[in-house]
């Protein structure tokens, strides 16, 4: 057999044991080893105990993703849920529900000339502080499809070359909000803004409770790698995006109503299928504040 066949191509990716102590007030099962994992055993229309809550908090920092099925909340449940996890962010752009910025709506029917989230991204890194996590609960699901693709970005960062990890190290990349978000509302009544966020970040970031390192650049507001030449921030941006986009990598979340995810977006990319047309879905998203990355 020749070399190019017999030898491995694509990244090594290690399966890690879980060997953590069992969770006391949930229960976790997980989507794959890399990332994701449905949390049963709690009603988030409850308060949660500091147990309960100190659990939801392991089990994000452990899956990067988690889900809850058969939820059964209120707008204000939902807000206040998240801000267990810090203030709420809000949107630069997206609309909400009326009065309540903090609830981003989330919807697609058959007259929409658009769904939130269709390509690979990160939310709202154009932020200088982005976002933390996002909780987006969905109430009306399509018959079939419309399912979300999560990526861990530590996975990625993880299958990187020695070689490439060394020519990230210290590099920084622009990400705009302006080319995203102008005019991209229009048709939902949102009046446009003077302005939208930019910022430059690490493309390598690390996670502030972790400690572990994550790719940090994104198909959707990354612009440019700073300090080289243009083709070549395209070339070595084309290659990450094509490698964090590699399967091995992602887990693919099937809504069913009343569910929620919760993702954390310091280590994880998504992208939303609209694969439903001309069926509703529709819910929404509360989103937690974030760090500058480091
Ligand atoms: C988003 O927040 O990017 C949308 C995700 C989704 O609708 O599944």
């Amino acid at each position: 057999m020749q070399g190019s066949l017999s030898g491995r191509q694509g990244p090594r990716i290690r399966h890690v044991a879980d060997e953590s102590a069992p969770y006391e007030t949930i229960a976790i099962d997980k989507m794959t080893p890399i990332i994701g994992a449905e949390v049963s055993g709690i009603d988030l229309s409850k308060p949660l105990s500091n147990r309960q809550q100190d659990e939801v908090h392991r089990a994000l920092a452990e899956n990067s993703v988690i889900f809850f099925r058969d939820q059964h909340i209120t707008p204000d449940q939902h807000v206040a849920f998240g801000r267990l996890f810090g203030d709420l962010h809000v949107h630069p752009a997206a609309p909400h529900e009326a009065g309540r910025p903090e609830l981003m709506v989330i919807h697609a029917d058959k007259d929409s000339p658009r769904a939130n989230g269709e390509g690979w991204h990160t939310d709202v890194s154009c932020d200088v502080e982005p976002p933390m996590g996002s909780i987006l609960y969905i109430k009306k699901c399509p018959p079939k499809g419309g399912d979300t693709l999560f990526a861990s970005m530590y996975a990625a960062y993880d299958a990187l070359s020695d070689r490439m990890k060394t020519y990230l190290d210290g590099m920084t990349a622009f990400h705009d909000g302006e080319s995203v978000y102008r005019g991209l509302y229009k048709n939902y009544g949102v009046a446009e803004k003077e302005q939208y966020p930019r910022a430059t970040h690490p493309v390598v970031r690390t996670h502030p409770v972790t400690a572990k390192k994550a790719l940090y650049v994104n198909r959707g507001f990354t612009r440019y790698l700073i300090g080289v030449p243009r083709d070549e921030s395209d070339g070595i941006l084309n290659y990450l995006y094509q490698h964090m986009e590699n399967p091995l990598f992602q887990c693919r979340f099937r809504w069913q109503e009343n569910s929620i995810a919760f993702w954390d977006n310091r280590c994880v990319q998504h992208r939303a299928m609209w694969d439903y047309w001309p069926h509703t879905r529709s819910g929404n998203r509360v989103t937690v504040a974030g760090d500058k990355p480091y």
